[in-house]
């Protein structure tokens, strides 16, 4: 589909996006029509209207989805997110998305997503509590650890997770750990998890940069995002000697062309609540931050940073995408023909839910590894999908983030053919 006409507000439309990189991918692989409509529809849309009683005493009725993209590799994963702006079509889209993500890794998951069109900002805890329980409760006959495994996303947490488990295990009269992923350590949350993310970015660019004989120490990094992905991204990448150059936050951006100390920059933020006013680098405006020079780019903070509108502007290699759909489909053409090395969300970012799926055989097994397995096991699903996405790039003379969803529909359609059609 040619995006580049399109309206903003369409550009960046998540369900548009999907499609494109869909549409792109089915024609090169050429599925035939029947198999297309299997895969661009979701097996499942769930939509539950739960009433909660307020704290004070007022009762308010809020609006849930599910949505399970495919169950052809496996239970369907994916995360629930809580927010105003919560809308069925996001859902539905980022349902897709962690179909293409668990099939780039290799891991025996469908995709799902979930979200409660709710604002956490008004909300108290025991009333997140409630709705929590009773969205969790409706959806108790299309969750479990052989059907559909959520986890935390936008404005969920560790907390969210065990009130999920807590209520599935209620319902089940026995404790069902497995149910989520992204649990406290204490009840069954893996080694590794907070860092997974972060961890994959920095294994794939170390990837990318042996693949063109670059070295860490002469290697200028730019990220935007210091949350969990962002943060963990940056100490890593600092530890391994790499030059971060700059952070950006939404506020402002710190700068440092020798590179900045990141445990010294996590340090002042903890103490002073912002990058900005740190001694070891510049202050600098956060809006041409991400348009400095630099040999890695690593959005990892919101979507849509890179539009058909600035991705000209962009002055790196290699752009890691440690955020989920930090880049358009219209800006892809534009990073293309700029030669820029992109290393996909759906392989970049998939740290998180592949540590996610240890964490769920570890509680099946009720065994746990220590933190070194996790990390040797990561570092070899994420080796083994990157060089699986650049050789089929190579071999099929298209870009990596097509080659990642050819490779991601391939297998979800090899696995719908043999397992055939239940009629
Ligand atoms: N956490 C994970 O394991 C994980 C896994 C896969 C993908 N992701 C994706 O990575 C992205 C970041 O997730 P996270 O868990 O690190 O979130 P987070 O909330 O921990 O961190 C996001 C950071 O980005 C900053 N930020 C927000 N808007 C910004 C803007 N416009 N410019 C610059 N900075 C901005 C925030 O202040 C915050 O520091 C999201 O797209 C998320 O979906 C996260």
């Amino acid at each position: 589909m040619a995006t580049t006409t399109l309206p903003i507000e369409q550009e960046t439309n998540p369900w548009i996006a999907a499609e494109s990189r869909f549409d792109e991918a089915a024609a090169r692989l050429k599925l035939d029509d029947g198999m297309c409509k299997v895969l661009r529809s979701p097996s499942k849309e769930i939509t539950v209207h739960i009433p909660v009683q307020l704290d004070d005493g007022r009762l308010e009725v809020f609006t849930g989805y599910r949505v399970q993209h495919s169950i052809a590799r496996g239970p369907a994963k994916g995360g629930i997110r809580f927010g105003p702006d919560v809308t069925l079509d996001e859902v539905r889209a980022l349902a897709s998305w962690m179909t293409w993500k668990c099939a780039v890794v290799n891991i025996p998951f469908g995709g799902a997503k979930g979200g409660v069109v709710c604002d956490p900002n008004l909300l108290s805890d025991g009333e997140l509590e409630r709705i929590t329980r009773r969205y969790t409760a409706e959806l108790m006959d299309f969750l479990g650890p052989e059907r559909d495994v959520p986890a935390p996303d936008v404005n969920t947490n560790d907390r969210v997770m065990a009130w999920i488990m807590d209520t599935y295990s209620m319902h089940s009269r026995h404790t069902v750990t497995a149910v989520v992923t992204g649990k406290p350590m204490e009840l069954g949350g893996s080694r590794g998890r907070v860092e997974a993310t972060g961890r994959g970015c920095t294994i794939v660019t170390l990837k990318a940069l042996k693949k063109f004989a670059m070295d860490p120490a002469s290697t200028s990094v730019v990220i935007q995002g210091f949350g969990n992905v962002g943060g963990m991204a940056a100490k890593l990448m600092a530890r391994r000697g790499f030059k971060i150059a700059a952070i950006i936050e939404y506020y402002g951006a710190a700068y440092n062309p020798h590179g900045i100390d990141i445990a010294a920059l996590m340090e002042h933020r903890k103490e002073t609540g912002s990058i900005l006013g740190f001694s070891g680098a510049e202050d600098m405006d956060s809006s041409e931050a991400m348009f400095l020079e630099c040999d890695v780019l690593l959005p990892a903070a919101v979507e849509n940073v890179i539009t058909s509108r600035n991705a000209d502007r962009i002055r790196a290699k290699i752009l890691c995408e440690g955020a989920n759909g930090p880049t358009t489909s219209a800006a892809d053409e534009i990073l293309t023909g700029k030669k820029i090395f992109v290393i996909p969300d759906i392989l970049a970012n998939a740290g998180g839910v592949t540590v996610s799926y240890f964490e769920w055989v570890q509680d099946r097994q009720g065994f746990f590894w220590n933190e070194q397995l996790v990390n040797t096991r990561l570092e070899e699903i994420m080796t083994e999908s990157f060089d699986a996405v650049v050789s089929y790039a190579e071999k099929h003379k298209v870009n990596n983030r097509t080659a990642a969803y050819m490779l991601a529909l391939d297998r979800v359609a090899s696995a719908i053919k043999l397992r055939g059609i239940y009629a």
